[in-house]
Parts: C-alpha cells; structure tokens; sequence
C-alpha cells in the first residue's frame, strides 16, 4: 500500500465514504482518506498526480443541494463531506488513422457524428476539474477550429466526468483528442527534433543500449534508472 504521513497534530474530522461513515485526520486526500479507512484502492488510482485521470470523484457538503466532482488524489477532504470514486464512464472511441482521412474536419462527423448535437448545457465545463471550457472545445471542433480546441484542452486529464454530465451522450474529451491529433498531425509541420531521433532509431543507434539493458537483471535495471 502506498505510504503517506498523517499530519503532525491533525484534527480528527468525519466524513462518508460510499454512504459510510468514518472518522479520518484532517490534511488527507479523498485517496488517503480511503486508504486510511481500510479501503482497497487499486482500480481508479493511477499517478496520484493529478495528471492521469483515473480517480473522478463526486462529492457533497452538508446543507448544499451542488454534487461536486474532484480528483481524488488532489482533493483534501472537508469536515462532513461524503464522496465516492466513480466508475469509468464508457464511451465509444472511434478507430481511425489521422494520417489517411481524406479530410479530418469531414471525417469527424462520421467518427463523432453525436458532435453536432450539442445542446449548450454547458454541464460538461461545469464539471471539468481542470476548468476546461469543454462546451466550446466541442463547438470549436465542429466548426473544424482544431488549433483553438489543441489549446483549449492540453490539460485534460481524460477523468471522463464530463461524459458522465453530457445530456447528448457524447464523449467530449475523445472528440478533443481527435482535434488535438488532426492538429498535430494534419496542420502543423513535422518537429525537426522528432525527425532526427526517428532516423536514429531506424538506424539502430540504439539497438546496443536496449539489448543491454533487456539482459539486466531487475535489481541491476532498477539501479541503473536511479543513477541516470
Ligand atoms: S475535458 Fe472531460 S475528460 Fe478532460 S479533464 Fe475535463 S472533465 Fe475530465
Ligand atoms: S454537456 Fe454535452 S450537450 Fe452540454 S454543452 Fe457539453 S457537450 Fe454540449
Ligand atoms: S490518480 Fe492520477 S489523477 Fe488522481
């Protein structure tokens, strides 16, 4: 089990975990608070980081009618807040090579065709804990602004709460990827950096390091990540 500290004096404070309650120090996340309850977290939990995405939580506060959604692993639990990770939403990702579509800005409507019903609810940037103005990134896509949505959406996190809000049941967040690689790949110039190590590759620059490292022994691999 991953290892925290318990703050230096911590209060104890109460809190509901799936409908139970729970006394837990004061100064934990959502995450540790879990743990330290005796909760296994194994599924839902990835960097604890923020970055991944994996711990979509919804919370509530006594007295306030607003569910509120967090990142588990980012999110300090309050004093009578009951909350509970979240399943994965599943949405429907759809296979396509960016690179062979014959117009990426067309061929988002026959991916994603559910994203020209959008009904401005706005409930999917409401949701967002990355404060992502995820209605307009969907509009923006629409209209073939992939630029715009490239920039809009680099900090999402793919929690997919906003798919969990959308009254037109679509996956915002898998349409902003589609946007952010017809950008990448479709409208901006090839990196030069990327090239070069590329070639490289291809070369077999690296073949003697890899076949190295491949035959370590894992104790050995392991220290060499640490020393480089
Ligand atoms: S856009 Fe959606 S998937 Fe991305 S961080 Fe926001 S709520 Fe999560
Ligand atoms: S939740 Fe769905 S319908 Fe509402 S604004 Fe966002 S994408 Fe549009
Ligand atoms: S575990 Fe990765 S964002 Fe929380």
């Amino acid at each position: 089990m991953f290892r925290y500290e318990v703050p230096e004096g911590a209060q104890l404070i109460r809190v509901w975990i799936n409908g139970k309650e729970w006394q837990v120090p004061e100064g934990l996340t959502m995450v540790q608070a879990m743990w330290h309850t005796g909760h296994e977290v194994i599924h839902g939990i990835g960097c604890l980081g923020g970055v991944c995405g994996a711990c979509a939580a919804v919370y509530r506060m006594p007295g306030d009618f607003h569910l509120y959604n967090a990142l588990a692993c980012q999110t300090l639990v309050k004093a009578d807040m009951a909350f509970s990770l979240i399943a994965s939403f599943p949405s429907q990702r759809a296979n396509y090579n960016i690179e062979t579509l014959p117009d990426p800005k067309e061929g988002l409507f026959e991916l994603y065709p559910e994203s020209a019903t959008c009904r401005n609810c706005n409930a999917c940037t409401e949701v967002c804990p990355q404060g992502i103005d995820v209605r307009d990134s969907v509009w923006r896509a629409v209209f073939g602004d992939f630029k715009t949505v490239t920039e809009e959406t680099m900090s999402c996190v793919m929690c997919g709460l906003c798919v969990s809000r959308c009254i037109a049941e679509m996956a915002p967040h898998e349409i902003a990827l589609y946007a952010r690689r017809a950008y990448g790949a479709r409208e901006l110039p090839f990196p030069e950096n990327l090239k070069v190590r590329l070639e490289a590759v291809h070369a077999g620059s690296y073949d003697a390091d890899l076949d190295r490292l491949g035959g370590l022994d894992p104790n050995l691999l392991k220290k060499e990540c640490e020393t480089k």
